[in-house]
């Protein structure tokens, strides 16, 4: 499994200097794209952090983690749509998951891309080439994904692939086990909870456009199905990391959880931050 990003965020920062970037397609370039270049590299770096998004499912992970990946500049990645391929690999592979040597051998064939799509300024998920970003959303595919992630030889190959993708930072990752096993020093870790029939509702909202077909009742059983698998597997289960902040968006809009994640993070960079005092 090889995986791939694109890097959203410089493709923004030079948005408008058409001639720079000409200029760069030509393989000559400017002092001042250089200087423009080891400027924007530099600031980049120095004070970068990883940020971490766990929770249940359907808690609202993958929008707060989008949205702040967008304010910071940072990169955006859904450890969730890595498993999800996966499981959509297999399924239409027949792949037997109980044979190890059947699973290492799928996984070798496998080859993950997170490719940034400028129109809808978010990336999306490619499996072999294939942009999967829907289909990976279907009820089959969550029907089995909690199953087929919890066997070890599939998060071992994700877990090392997540961790190549943070090692320059800048980066907000969502899942299950981001700030447990993935990055256990971000430095910042953030746990989602909701009530339990807003994330239904949420859910079923969501799929119901895609598929009208589906029912109420399919949804919350998919969810408790999944919510007890993910926490109770034998490998890194969904547990909430002893340093990790707890935001609760039950009643709270995004625009709230969106403020009060920013907080967390200024707060962090400000060098007054209590969050570190709760490690
Ligand atoms: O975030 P999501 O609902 O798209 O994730 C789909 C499944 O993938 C989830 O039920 C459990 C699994 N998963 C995981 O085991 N570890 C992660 N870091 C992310 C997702």
């Amino acid at each position: 499994m090889k995986i791939h990003i694109t890097e959203p965020t410089f493709a923004k920062a030079t948005a408008g200097k058409e001639d720079h970037k000409a200029l760069a397609g030509k393989f000559c370039i400017s002092a001042e794209y250089l200087h423009f270049c080891i400027s924007y590299m530099a600031g980049k770096k120095a004070d970068n952090i990883i940020i971490t998004i766990d929770g249940w499912s359907s808690c609202g992970k993958s929008t707060l983690a989008r949205q702040l990946a967008r304010k910071l500049g940072y990169v955006y990645i859904d450890s969730g749509a890595m498993y999800r391929a996966i499981t959509l690999y297999f399924l239409r592979n027949h792949i037997d998951w109980t044979s190890k040597k059947e699973v290492a051998k799928a996984l070798a064939d496998i080859e993950l891309e997170f490719i940034f799509n400028e129109k809808l300024d978010q990336s999306e998920i490619f499996l072999n080439g294939e942009n999967v970003e829907y289909v990976i959303r279907d009820m089959v595919v969550a029907e089995k994904v909690s199953e087929i992630s919890a066997i070890k030889e599939v998060r071992d190959f994700a877990v090392a692939q997540q961790r190549k993708m943070g090692k320059s930072k800048g980066i907000v990752m969502d899942g299950r086990d981001i700030g447990t096993v993935v990055f256990p020093k971000a430095e910042l870790k953030i746990f989602m909870t909701a009530d339990n029939a807003i994330r239904v509702e949420r859910r079923f909202k969501e799929i119901f456009e895609k598929n009208p077909n589906v029912t109420l009742d399919e949804v919350q059983h998919n969810l408790e199905m999944r919510d007890y698998i993910d926490s109770n597997r034998e490998v890194s289960p969904l547990r909430k990391a002893a340093d990790a902040l707890v935001l609760d968006n039950t009643n709270i809009t995004q625009e709230e959880q969106l403020k009060k994640a920013l907080s967390w993070v200024k707060e962090l960079k400000s060098g007054k931050s209590k969050i570190e005092n709760r490690k």
